[in-house]
Formats: C-alpha cells, sequence, structure tokens
C-alpha cells in the first residue's frame, strides 16, 4: 500500500497505469508475498495521485479538517498576521487557515489560497462566499510552482501541505522566492507515527502490510515530523532563524464507526484501502478496530495526534 498523505521524497520512476485519473493507485501497495516494489514513483505519477484522491475526498474532508481547528489556530498565532500584509496559504485545501487570516489583515491586506486539487479550491471559494470575507482569493496552483512573482508576500503559512508534497524542497524555494526580505513562514506537520495515535490507529495496521519501492523508500503521514526535521529541511532550503515547537492535541470520536467515516472516508486513506484484496481490509480494519478499543474512554473514543509546528524568515 502506499499512503499518499506522506510525500514522494526524490524521484521515483513509477508505475505505467496511472495517469488518466480514472483510479488512482492505492496508498500502501499490499504486495505481501513480494518484500520489495520493483519500480520507483515517478514524480508526475505521484502528483497525478494527489490531486486525483484529494479531488475525490474534498467534500467529505470536512469531519477531518473540522478537527484540525485548534492546531490550526496554534499555526496562525505563530504566523502573527498583521493588518495590510499579503499573506499565502499553500495546500489551503477548503479554506483554511486562509479565511481566518483573511480577517487578520483586514480589509488593506490580502490573502491567497493555493491547492493542487481544483474541487478543493471551489469549496474555499463557496465558503469564503458564504461567510462575505472578500479579501481572500483561492486559486488552483502547485506549490512547487507558484505562479507568483518574486518578493510579494509578507508571509507563507501551511497546514499539514509539507508532508504531503511530491517534492518539499521545490516547495520550500519556492516559498522563500515569493516572500520579500525577512518575510515569515509557519508551518505545521504531524509528529512521527507513535506520538500521532490520531492517524497511526489505522495507519500503523497499514504499514503493516504495505512495502517499499526500490529505493527502500515508503511513504507516510509523518514525513519531515521527526525531532528537528523540518527546522533542518527549512534552513538548508535557505531560511532563517527556523526553530519549532510540539504540541499534542486531543481527537475525539463518538465510536469506530464516526472514525472510519471520517479517517478512511475524508482522506486519501479510505481510498487506499478500498484497492486493497478483501482479506488485507479485513486485516486492517480488525487491527485498526483494536487500536481504537484501546483508546476508548467513558466519553468516547480519544486520541492524541502531536502536531510540529516552524517558523522561519526568508
Ligand atoms: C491535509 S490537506 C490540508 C488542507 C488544509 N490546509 C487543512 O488544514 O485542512 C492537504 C492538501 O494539500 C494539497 N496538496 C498536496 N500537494 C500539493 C501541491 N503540490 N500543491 C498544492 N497543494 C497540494 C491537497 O490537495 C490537500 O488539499
Amino acid at each position: 500500500m502506499e499512503v499518499a498523505v506522506g510525500s514522494a521524497r526524490g524521484s521515483r520512476v513509477g508505475p505505467p497505469e496511472f495517469g488518466s485519473g480514472a483510479t488512482a493507485p492505492p496508498l500502501y501497495t499490499v504486495r505481501s508475498s513480494r518484500p520489495i516494489m520493483p519500480w520507483k514513483y515517478t514524480d508526475e505519477y505521484y502528483r497525478k495521485y494527489t490531486r486525483s484522491t484529494w479531488n475525490s475526498v474534498a467534500k467529505a474532508y470536512s469531519g477531518f479538517t473540522e478537527r484540525l481547528e485548534p492546531a490550526r489556530l496554534e499555526l496562525v498565532r505563530r504566523l502573527r498576521p498583521e493588518r495590510g500584509e499579503r499573506i499565502l496559504d499553500l495546500a489551503c485545501g477548503p479554506g483554511e487557515p486562509a479565511i481566518s487570516i483573511a480577517g487578520s489583515v483586514g480589509e488593506t491586506g490580502e490573502v491567497l489560497g493555493v491547492d493542487l486539487a481544483k474541487e478543493m479550491v471551489s469549496l474555499a471559494r463557496s465558503t469564503a462566499r458564504a461567510q462575505g470575507v472578500d479579501n481572500v482569493r483561492f486559486r488552483v496552483m502547485d506549490c512547487e510552482r507558484l505562479r507568483i512573482p518574486a518578493a510579494t508576500y509578507d508571509a507563507a503559512v501551511s497546514a499539514y501541505g509539507f508532508q504531503i508534497f511530491t517534492n518539499p524542497e521545490k516547495a520550500a524555494r519556492e516559498v522563500l522566492r515569493i516572500l520579500k526580505p525577512g518575510g515569515r513562514m509557519s508551518v505545521c506537520i504531524w509528529g512521527t507515527g507513535a506520538r500521532v495515535p490520531y492517524l497511526h490507529a489505522i495507519v500503523g495496521p497499514m504499514l503493516a502490510h504495505a512495502e517499499p519501492d526500490e529505493t527502500g523508500y515508503l511513504p507516510t503521514p509523518y514525513e519531515l515530523g521527526g525531532k528537528g526535521e523540518m527546522v533542518r529541511f527549512l534552513r538548508e532550503a535557505g531560511f532563517r532563524s527556523a526553530s519549532e515547537t510540539r504540541v499534542a492535541h486531543q481527537y475525539r470520536f463518538r465510536d469506530p464507526e464516526e472514525y472510519l467515516a471520517v479517517v478512511l472516508g475524508g482522506t486519501p486513506i479510505g481510498h487506499s484501502l478500498s484497492e486493497e484484496e478483501p482479506k488485507i481490509q479485513e486485516e486492517v480494519l480488525a487491527a485498526t478496530r483494536a487500536n481504537l478499543l484501546r483508546a476508548s474512554t467513558a466519553g468516547g473514543i480519544r486520541l492524541s495526534g502531536e502536531s510540529v509546528f516552524v517558523t522561519a524568515r526568508k
């Protein structure tokens, strides 16, 4: 299985079938009898896959993204948006944190949200319209190729985008290019699996069946989430004053069914699992339910999820 909520680091030479968008590949491809996939992902393959799966879950993503609100508030607090500023939201999904930030920059400021998936952008536009927010715009754009002039933004923000980007190095260099001198960057991504039971309750069982490609690479939702990893990554890309803080938030679900509906139905993880053989799906679901049972309390299921908050300057 592949988990598309992780990024494809490095160059890949991928399986030839994917490209039309008609059938997206699984997030993790299970080949239990073979330990290593005999191919590598190409960047293009992975990008199409990312676009296709996030487009297909865009409407159902609401249950997942609303639970990220406390973490996004933390992210925006660290960004410190000011009135009159121009701010770019990378991988804005259905509109946040772009729409909230638009309130802080006021009428003289402006926010642009960009996302690879046009369904996400279309949801973001309708939400902004419904809320009467008119200093925010949304565009379908790849964060690795920003169609934005150099040195035009005061700050950039990204909530749970960098771990997914096909080539996060390119995205970081693009942010550096479009920021004004001294411009700020505020990013959050997931910590590593053991610190994110919220996702690992299901991703763990999926990884147990997963296999790396021939380079030994296995994408996960925890890319760049290791201690100091994102800070090093941004420094190497050319940012200065990079520092990180880790905060664990609690994620609550009524019961396992609600968890599965939100995480499987509302993210590309569900797509991945649905592509697998029935026997493997059953095994993954059984192991997930066992994990959820261990997280059951009198008030329902409670799972912790650590986010890594990183700020830096151009
Ligand atoms: C986990 S969602 C985060 C959305 C939103 N920021 C939130 O907090 O809910 C990740 C988003 O990244 C987008 N994405 C992935 N790769 C991208 C890229 N190269 N350029 C722009 N957006 C990308 C996906 O389409 C998806 O909407």
